[in-house]
């Protein structure tokens, strides 16, 4: 899907493909301390870029190519269903999801693009397509932390809502949820 930022930079939005391993170890390795400290689905390491560029598995994991360096500036993740931790935290408030129709999200965009509304074009496409597919919920991956006012800025940008709160890595955490009707 072809779209343009304010500036005026042209972004492709694709899933992942077997031939982006460089592209993508380039992107993780060049994000800074403080987005890996916000954003850690998986380890950044080349093998594991490896195997998730090569692997087919129930996570769909969505590029976002800035057209004029042909470098990958927004990766987000949607995890069919929901990981262990979550779903346990949401259980114990006796919140529960249908793992059919739910996916759990974890977005990231390149520090030199943050703040310049690439998450939300990518996001906006890529939320279309869960409708598509029918999916009813989607998760935050490990909640997001309290502190990081940009990432909740935005969740509460596209309507996602407050599930509750929980005490992880000495860090206040939120569990948000997005209900697509
Ligand atoms: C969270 C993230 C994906 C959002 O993408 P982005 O491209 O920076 O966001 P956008 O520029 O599209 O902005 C979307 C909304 O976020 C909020 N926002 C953006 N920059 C902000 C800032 N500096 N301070 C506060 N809120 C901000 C605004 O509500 C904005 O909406 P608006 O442009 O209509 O005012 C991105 O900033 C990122 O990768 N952050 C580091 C990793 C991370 O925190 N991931 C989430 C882990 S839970």
């Amino acid at each position: 899907m072809e779209l343009t930022l304010r500036n005026g930079i042209p972004i492709n939005t694709r899933l992942l493909q077997n031939t982006d391993v460089q592209n993508l170890f380039n992107y993780v390795f060049s994000l800074s301390v403080e987005t890996k400290s916000r954003f850690g689905p998986h380890l950044f390491n080349r093998e594991t870029i490896e195997q998730i560029c090569n692997n087919k598995d129930d996570v769909m994991r969505y590029v976002a190519i800035d057209e004029s360096t042909a470098n990958i500036v927004g990766y987000m993740l949607f995890k069919q269903g929901m990981i262990y931790w979550d779903d346990k935290r949401y259980a114990e408030r006796n919140q529960y999801f249908n793992y059919s129709t739910t996916v759990t999200y974890a977005p990231s965009v390149a520090d030199a693009f943050q703040s310049s509304g690439l998450g939300s074009v990518m996001y906006n496409e890529i939320e279309k397509e869960l409708r598509t597919k029918g999916i009813k919920h989607i998760v935050l991956w490990g909640g997001v932390q309290a502190t990081n006012e940009r990432a909740v800025n935005f969740y509460k940008k596209f309507g996602y809502e407050l599930y509750g709160s929980f005490w992880h890595d000495e860090k206040d955490n939120l569990d948000m949820v997005k209900e697509l009707m």
